[in-house]
């Protein structure tokens, strides 16, 4: 039970609490977490950004990787963590669960090896997410939360605000994680400015910034030095709308937090001067401007060699409408999400990472395609072609893409505007990816390939890819398994804005998969991609 707002409400917790305990790991480590459904969903725990290093039944996507925990059924997920540092998250992997079930990771360094950066006094992990209402058929929220908490500009919630008491002159670690469901959120403090130090749990070379935005599923580390008069000061977050049509201010309040120095005797805190929700170029600043730590920890040179070549657009379609369902839409059809013409299907009788570790037919194919099926003018919005309008109707598919063991993989992701334009945050499970490149209209093989940075590029497990724009990544497959490569907004999981790699075995069995833990649990029931 939580009351962030003026009405008490129920929502699913994990032990009670939300946003759900902290875990913290060191580099290395083995983490074992018992999982006991006590509620009426069903349920699988992803550890978002976690590498999983020959351990793919832990990944916890399900229907991807595992069939979900019933209720009252048990699971107990264990993996390595090897070769990351900095802070992730965890949270439920079956449709809209995620809102309330999720909470920080933080890997630490070994013990006795250092931060690649001056010791913080104190760490502090800063969740954004939803004040829930309800949950089904699909999530009503009415507020952003800082910790759980909707702070002094939402209605009884003055005294219901994240606090973070701070000495003059000591620095602090910030753990930032958007735990949103589909919101890119903009953050700032006022007065302060913070110095980024990792992004998605790989270290940056450090970046000086009055604002950060973050995409759903990403993560931020952020040093805050208390370098002002002591006194108080807001943070606050705001989101951010790159969508095409959205006005500068949509009705939406900054969600605050305090700043509060040891010493302050109360005062008008200072405010923070928030983007506008539109502001893209603000948003493409900070995401661009991001570098590796080159030579820091885990840091491994980008692959220049290239064995697979991606070109994949993404964005909406329309789908003709089932006839037992009423669907809104110009001729009567329904909104279908696809990538390269691809809709999605997740499989409903047996797990993707079972079909293929058994050799089961009929659960997905392997033609997903490495081009779009028509090329067209992908950024244009209005004016719509005869080849645009064939790609407004996704084919319904589980299409894989088939890759071989430790083959370097680089995707040119294009957003398109066939029928609205808006950022999309691209999450690969199991691996980072090098973040080579942004911009924005159709990317250009020539000229835009000479700008990549294949030197000290970003790495992520989640990219936004600009409104009317394209990213370039590369990633080395070098993990077997079947591994979900998808939209982070959770309203366009059901849409299908979704595909799958599979990563083949090595040469040896410490390069092959593991065999599926003996307790993994089974599709018993119906076992929809909804609970029943
Ligand atoms: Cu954080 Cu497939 O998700």
């Amino acid at each position: 039970m939580v009351k962030p707002l003026c009405k008490e409400q129920m929502i699913p917790t994990v032990n009670g609490s939300f946003p759900g305990p902290t875990i913290n790991v060191r580099e290395g480590d083995t983490l074992v977490v018992h999982v006991i459904n006590n509620s009426t969903y069903n349920v699988t725990i992803h550890w978002h950004g976690v590498f999983q290093l020959k351990s793919v039944w832990m990944d916890g996507a399900n229907m991807i990787t595992q069939c979900p925990i019933q209720p009252s059924n048990n699971f107990t997920y264990q993996f390595d963590i090897t070769g990351q540092e900095g802070t992730l998250l965890w949270h439920a992997h079956v449709v809209n669960l995620r809102a309330t079930l999720h909470g920080a990771l933080v890997i630490r360094p070994r013990s006795g090896r250092p931060y690649p950066f001056p010791k913080p006094y104190k760490e502090v992990p800063i969740i954004f997410h939803v004040r829930l209402l309800e949950l089904r058929p699909a999530p009503v929220s009415d507020a952003y939360l800082i910790n759980g908490l909707a702070g002094d500009s939402y209605p009884c919630s003055q005294n219901r605000m994240f606090n973070l008491k701070v000495v003059q002159g000591k620095t602090y670690l910030l753990r930032i994680i958007n735990a949103a469901l589909n919101t890119h959120l903009f953050f700032k403090i006022a007065n302060h400015n913070v110095t980024v130090v990792a992004v998605d749990a790989v270290y940056t070379t450090p970046y000086l910034t009055d604002v950060m935005i973050l995409t759903p599923g990403q993560t931020v580390d952020a040093l805050l030095t208390a370098d002002q008069p002591i006194g108080m000061y807001y943070m606050a977050t705001i989101p951010y709308f790159s969508a095409i049509g959205i006005p500068a201010s949509p009705d939406t309040k900054p969600t605050r937090g305090l700043i509060v120095y040891e010493g302050a005797t109360s005062s008008l805190p200072a405010k923070p001067l928030m983007p506008a929700a539109n502001d893209i170029a603000t948003a493409h600043r900070f995401s661009s401007n991001i570098t590796s730590l080159v030579g820091g920890p885990h840091w491994t040179p980008v692959p220049c060699h290239v064995d697979e070549k991606m070109f994949i657009t993404m964005g909406l379609g329309l789908d003709p409408c089932p006839s037992e369902t009423k669907c809104i839409g110009p001729l009567d059809q329904r909104l279908a999400g696809s990538l390269n013409n691809r809709t999605f299907m997740i499989p409903e009788r047996i797990s993707m990472q079972e079909a293929y570790f058994y050799n089961i037919t009929g659960v997905y194919a392997g033609d997903f395609p490495d081009q779009p099926p028509v090329k067209f003018d992908y950024t244009k919005f209005e004016q719509r072609t005869n080849s645009d309008f064939k790609m407004m109707f996704p084919e319904r598919k589980t299409s894989v893409k088939t890759v071989r063991f430790n083959s370097t993989v680089e995707i040119v992701l294009q957003n398109t505007g066939i029928v609205t334009r808006e950022s999309h945050p691209m999450h690969l499970h199991g691996f980072n990816f090098y973040v080579l490149g942004y911009g924005f209209g159709n990317y250009d093989p020539i000229r835009d390939a000479r700008k990549l940075n294949l030197l000290n590029p970003q790495m992520h497990n989640t990219v936004g890819v600009p409104p009317g724009g394209w990213v370039v990544l590369r990633f080395i497959a070098n993990n077997p398994g079947v591994w979900l490569f998808h939209c982070h907004m959770d309203a366009h999981l059901p849409l299908g804005i979704m595909m799958a790699f599979i990563v083949q075995n090595g040469p040896t069995p410490e390069t092959s998969l593991p065999s599926p833990p003996s307790n993994l649990p089974q599709c018993t029931r119906d076992p929809t991609i909804y609970d029943s």
